[in-house]
């Protein structure tokens, strides 16, 4: 033993109780919003193999699912649609009858204000090429004649009910444009979440199983989303959402983006949100069946470090898991 007054941290790690006093992040339900899909012309809920515990819905099974996730405190949803149709202009994303807009308006009537209602925005679901835009012959996707239809989306989503539209596409102005069409629809009240600085991930396999996407000719999406040797240029991408009206912000993916969530912090104060994408889950959910790692342990540290970097939200597909959990309903 020294004999002068060093510090001694262990002190307030010896009982669970200290612990949880001292402890500066605590993740909750509400932080949580639970991303969900809802496909058409199927009978019965679908499991996706690449994303286990996730599911396509069917219109009855979504709001099922969503009022018993209400029931055990969770606050938001955000909703993606796989239509039975895919076209050139992805136009199920802009039709009253398309299955999202659709789902929206079973969901605004049977839950009202108890849940809010995210709607994801982008065409890649809806168009047969899997891009998230109008492609030109060369190509390449046309950033002004995409972000109109985004605005016709975005209408068709507020009029069904959405609470929030979450521009996922990456196109430059998208929020702007956006914002304007709601305001001239008369949906001021509509929120816009963007996400303003989405990388071109590998992490997004398991989410294009979900929803039947696969880039036409092999492409990818390098010439939207962001290049993940860049952590400043998600500055000015954050920046530029806000200034074009954005209400809340999003980075994604999470884990392997932390540092730019923490700088995103440090310079916005609006709320921010951070995508736990299907990749990420899916890494867990593969490693803890083979024993290699144990679920809940990890789960829990990685959502933790996602709000501990800087995120107030975290959308993932754990979000039901740890519903269950904080609820007491958890099967082990
Ligand atoms: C695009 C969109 C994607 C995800 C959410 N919105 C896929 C993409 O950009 O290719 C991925 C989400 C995930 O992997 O969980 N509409």
């Amino acid at each position: 033993m020294a004999d002068f007054p060093f510090q001694r941290p262990r002190r307030l790690r010896a009982t669970a109780a200290m612990r949880d006093l001292v402890a500066e992040t605590n993740l909750a339900v509400t932080d949580l919003i639970a991303p969900l899909f809802v496909r058409e012309g199927i009978d019965e809920r679908v499991e996706i193999s690449s994303l286990p515990g996730v599911f396509q819905d069917t219109r009855d099974s979504l709001r099922r699912e969503v009022v018993d996730l209400a029931d055990m405190g969770v606050r938001a949803i955000m909703l993606f649609g796989v239509p039975a149709v895919k076209d050139e202009t992805g136009s199920g994303a802009c039709d009253p009858q398309g299955i999202v807009q659709l789902a929206l308006r079973d969901l605004r009537s049977e839950l009202g204000d108890d849940v809010v209602l995210m709607a994801d925005l982008c065409v890649d679901e809806y168009t047969s090429h899997g891009h998230c835009g109008i492609v030109r012959p060369d190509g390449s996707v046309d950033n002004d004649a995409t972000i109109e239809i985004y605005a016709e989306a975005a209408v068709a989503q507020a009029t069904a009910g959405a609470h929030v539209v979450a521009p996922s596409g990456m196109m430059d102005g998208q929020v702007g444009a956006i914002r304007s069409a709601l305001d001239r629809n008369g949906f001021g009240e509509v929120a816009i979440l963007g996400y303003s600085a989405k990388y071109a991930s590998g992490l997004y396999g398991p989410f294009r199983d979900a929803v039947d996407v696969s880039i036409a000719d092999g492409g990818d999406r390098k010439g939207y989303q962001q290049d993940f040797r860049n952590a400043r240029e998600a500055l000015v991408e954050v920046h530029a959402d806000l200034a074009q009206g954005a209400d809340m912000v999003m980075v994604k993916p999470a884990l392997a983006y932390l540092d730019v969530i923490h700088e995103v912090r440090r310079q916005v104060d609006v709320p921010l949100a951070a995508y736990h994408v299907s990749g990420e889950y899916s890494m867990i959910k593969a490693a803890a069946a083979n024993g290699w790692i144990d679920h809940d342990t990890v789960a829990l540290e990685h959502l933790t470090a996602i709000k501990r970097a800087g995120a107030d939200l975290v959308l993932t597909y754990l979000t039901r898991w740890f519903a269950e959990r904080a609820t007491g309903r958890a099967a082990s």
